[in-house]
């Protein structure tokens, strides 16, 4: 079947919603889902029209969520099924369709398989659902193979016997308490299929799949050798036949699947895109290049090049919960994202940050395809400095304490009022919040032509109205050296200044919008954008 020229998720801007950092609803420090049934028309207001939720299932949160010990309820912190069923409905009448978030690739080492696939011993059928092996060495006391959490450290930890003894170890790829599943059983593929069942059943309109290129491993486990032949781990070739049955689930209920594949090679990456199998996934090529105009135009023209020859729409994303904030990515030295290189005390110019970054909002909002907005990127709010000791992220203890790992970007977000918990519920938040987020509280920047708010919600109720006009073209032309400058069949023109000065505007019949004032003589400001009337 080929993919449906006119779903919605074609052009969709879509808003993520981390849960336990959106709303706090019962006052405990914890977003839920009470909270954001509260700010659902703060959410229809902005001009979005799908909302993704990060996980909110039943979770010991050992990695913030991503490791679930029950796919089927809701974390007793966020609410109950019940609650999330009316939140879907609720939202769908606002016209806010819901996207669920998915995590095949591993459970939590709370979820009832794993506990009880310890407790069975070596070559059970319980140990078979992971992947359980002896360890090397005299006396296995190394692991099976070198592979490395996404983490940092081995991939793999110790088990203890029931007489208190060391025995078998097993694969995570991310932290301990994400043990991966064995994917080659078919158990496993039975039971996400269900879990799709479950939650379209339930209203959700789409699906994002977590770490969607790592779930099928080479049987033999073998350490990658770069060059001979395809990675044990990832990208692996039988990955497509989960997915094409997981797309036969989702085209009974009209659902859409979403797929998270950071993939370097944009030719590998289209193939989970053919008609038969994922929706669209997220492009994660263009945050992880820097603020300049070749590297943007040569992502941009590289990821459309590679969606257009499998008819799927592309997608942009300046930022997520796992990524640097961008309004502080782009006021720094290096403003391409990458996991390696965060590092405490980075300096940072928030004002130029935070003006490219509203160039940025413009340009991704104007090319074709679908826009993911993470929650906060439309207050723009700064990466924040989250005390040691207040550090939740597996990433910061795994990497030996270097990495600050990812909580900067989760801290509650600040809705009115001028000191923490700034309207977001209950004062112990769950992360604490900087003591000078005043300026940046959604009440305050509701009333500013020039905020950020402002810009995001004008942007995108521009977008909305004219997305179903405008097809999946972009046009190129030239407006100086570092100046991207495109039209879109509709008429929209975008163009966005990365050169060393002001530039003139290209010929127009209306200026719809700019990311900050033109100056005096009507010209477009360094790291400036506008959206033209051709
Ligand atoms: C994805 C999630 C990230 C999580 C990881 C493991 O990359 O976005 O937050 O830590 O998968 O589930």
């Amino acid at each position: 079947m080929p993919h449906n020229s006119s779903g919605w998720w074609r052009t969709a801007a879509i808003y993520q919603v981390y849960v336990r950092s959106f709303a706090d609803g019962d006052g405990d420090g914890t977003g839920d889902l009470a909270g954001v049934r509260a700010r659902l028309p703060y959410l229809a207001s902005l001009g979005v029209e799908a909302l993704w939720f990060t996980p909110w299932y039943v979770s010991p949160l050992a990695d913030g969520g991503y490791d679930v010990t029950d796919y089927r309820a809701i974390d007793p912190a966020f609410g109950t099924l019940d609650e999330a069923e009316k939140l879907i409905s609720e939202a769908r009448q606002l016209g806010l369709r819901t996207i669920v978030d998915v995590v095949p690739n591993h459970v939590s080492d709370e979820h009832p398989w794993f506990r009880a696939a310890l407790a069975a011993p070596p070559g059970s059928p319980e140990r078979d659902l992971f992947h359980f092996r002896e360890g090397r060495g005299p006396d296995g006391e190394l692991p099976p193979n070198e592979w490395r959490s996404e983490f940092g450290g081995p991939a793999w930890s110790r088990t203890t016997t029931p007489e208190g003894k060391p025995g078998q170890w097993y694969l995570h790829l991310f932290a301990s308490g994400q043990p991966d599943l064995n994917w080659a059983h078919p158990r496993v593929r039975e039971e996400h299929e269900d879990i799709l069942r479950f939650w379209f059943e339930r209203g959700a309109a789409g699906i994002r799949i977590d770490s969607a290129a790592l779930l099928a491993k080479d049987p033999d486990l073998p350490d990658f050798e770069p060059g001979r032949g395809p990675h044990p781990y990832v990208d692996r070739d039988e990955l497509h036949d989960v997915y094409r049955s997981w797309r036969a689930v989702a085209d009974a209920y009209g659902g859409v699947l979403i797929g998270e594949l950071w993939l370097p090679d944009v030719e590998r990456f289209a193939r989970y895109l053919r008609a038969d199998e994922l929706h669209t996934a997220f492009n994660f090529d263009t945050l992880s290049r820097p603020w300049d105009p070749d590297q943007l135009r040569e992502s941009i023209d590289a990821t459309l090049a590679a969606h257009s020859g499998v008819g799927a729409p592309a997608t942009w994303v300046l930022a997520n919960h796992d990524v640097t904030r961008t309004v502080t990515r782009y006021g720094r030295e290096e403003t391409g994202f990458a996991f390696a290189a965060k590092r405490f005390g980075t300096p940072t110019d928030l004002e130029l940050g935070t003006r490219r970054a509203r160039a940025a909002a413009l340009l991704t909002l104007a090319l074709p395809g679908a826009v993911y907005l993470y929650q906060g990127e439309e207050l723009g709010l700064p990466e924040a400095d989250i005390p040691r000791d207040r550090i939740t992220d597996p990433m910061h203890a795994r990497s030996g304490g270097v990495d600050p790992g990812r909580d900067g970007c989760r801290v509650p977000l600040p809705w009115e009022g001028i000191r923490p918990p700034y309207g977001f519920g209950g004062a112990d938040t769950w992360l604490p919040q900087p003591a000078d987020w005043a300026r940046y509280t959604a009440e305050r920047q509701e009333g500013e032509p020039e905020s950020m708010l402002s810009l995001y919600r004008s942007a995108l109720h521009l977008r909305r109205g004219r997305a179903e006009r405008a097809a999946d073209e972009l046009t190129w032309f030239d407006a100086g050296p570092g100046v991207l400058a495109f039209s879109r069949p509709d008429g929209l023109v975008c163009v966005v200044n990365l050169s060393a000065g002001p530039v003139p505007l290209p010929a127009h019949t209306a200026v719809l919008l700019s990311s900050g004032p033109l100056d005096d003589a009507g010209l477009l400001p360094q790291d400036t954008a506008a959206w033209l009337q051709g």
